[in-house]
């Protein structure tokens, strides 16, 4: 199923992932609710890398994992790949997320005895597909790519944070995700591993043709992305596409960020 969306310039391009009225409160009917998304309309288009930006406790991890399937919203619809999530039960959204999205935390995630190659593969064992000729390609592309190929026989101990963010984003693409969601994937490193990761991220979307998702509070992160939704108190208060960094300064000093 192929979404597809207007855009200014009248012709239409795929959407990953979309959202409708999505709306999130924390604690409804104790009296102390707290209104974490407050009906958040977007759409993510297919093959870009995209940058969520906002002041710390606007929502941008709730719309995330709403958007990942990984937290269910109070109300509205969202839509991956042209799939409706609110259809799915626990089962099917479990093995929906396996197949067709992928992650990125700010904790690499990665398991200690495993190599980084085994990291890279786990979820395709997972997903109990057999480790073939096609799967060796596709990974043996993103492992050169992301400049990990004399590395995958190591431990995760044995690499930097930078690289172990790598193997993470490795794992993330490895399964060609409909959609790869990062959360502060920069947020425990330091500034050259962190130019080297968003380069990667970066990368993945323009040579390898990934949609990429990225909740970030850095401007020098979001100056990586190809369009930058800013969200505030649970809204979405702008959605610039391929902004300038004046524009990017003026719409977050707009919103206090
Ligand atoms: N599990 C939770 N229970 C209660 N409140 C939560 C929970 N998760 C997030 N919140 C609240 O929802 C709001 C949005 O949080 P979050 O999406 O984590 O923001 P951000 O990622 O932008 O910092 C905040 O007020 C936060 O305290
Ligand atoms: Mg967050």
């Amino acid at each position: 199923m192929i979404e597809t969306t207007p855009t200014a310039t009248g012709t239409t391009t795929r959407t990953a992932a979309t959202a409708r009225g999505l709306t999130k409160t924390y604690g409804a009917g104790s009296g102390a609710e707290v209104h974490a998304l407050r009906g958040v309309d977007v759409d993510l288009p297919a093959g870009r890398f995209t940058a969520i930006m906002g002041p710390s406790g606007s929502g941008k991890s709730t719309l995330m994992h709403c958007l990942a399937g990984l937290d269910q919203p109070t109300a509205g619809s969202v839509e991956v790949a042209g799939v409706a999530l609110q259809q799915l039960d626990d089962t099917a959204l479990t093995k929906f997320r396996r197949d067709h999205v992928g992650f990125v935390f700010q904790s690499f995630n990665l398991l200690p005895m495993l190599t980084a190659g085994q990291n890279i593969l786990l979820p395709l064992e997972l997903a109990g597909r057999k480790i073939g000729r096609e799967e060796r390609a596709r990974f043996e592309m993103v492992v050169g790519v992301l400049g990990l190929a004399d590395r995958t026989g190591h431990l995760p101990s044995q690499l930097s944070g930078g690289q172990q963010q790598r193997v993470a984003i490795a794992r993330a693409l490895v399964a060609q995700p409909a959609i790869v969601f990062a959360d502060e994937p920069t947020g425990n490193l330091d500034s050259a591993a962190s130019s080297e990761v968003l380069d990667f991220l970066r990368h993945s979307v323009r040579e390898l043709g990934q949609t990429v998702v990225m909740v970030t509070h850095e401007l020098d992160a979001a100056a990586y992305a190809d369009d930058v939704i800013v969200i505030a108190d649970g809204r979405i208060a702008d959605h610039l596409a391929n902004p300038t960094r004046d524009q990017l300064v003026a719409a977050l000093s707009k919103r206090a960020a």
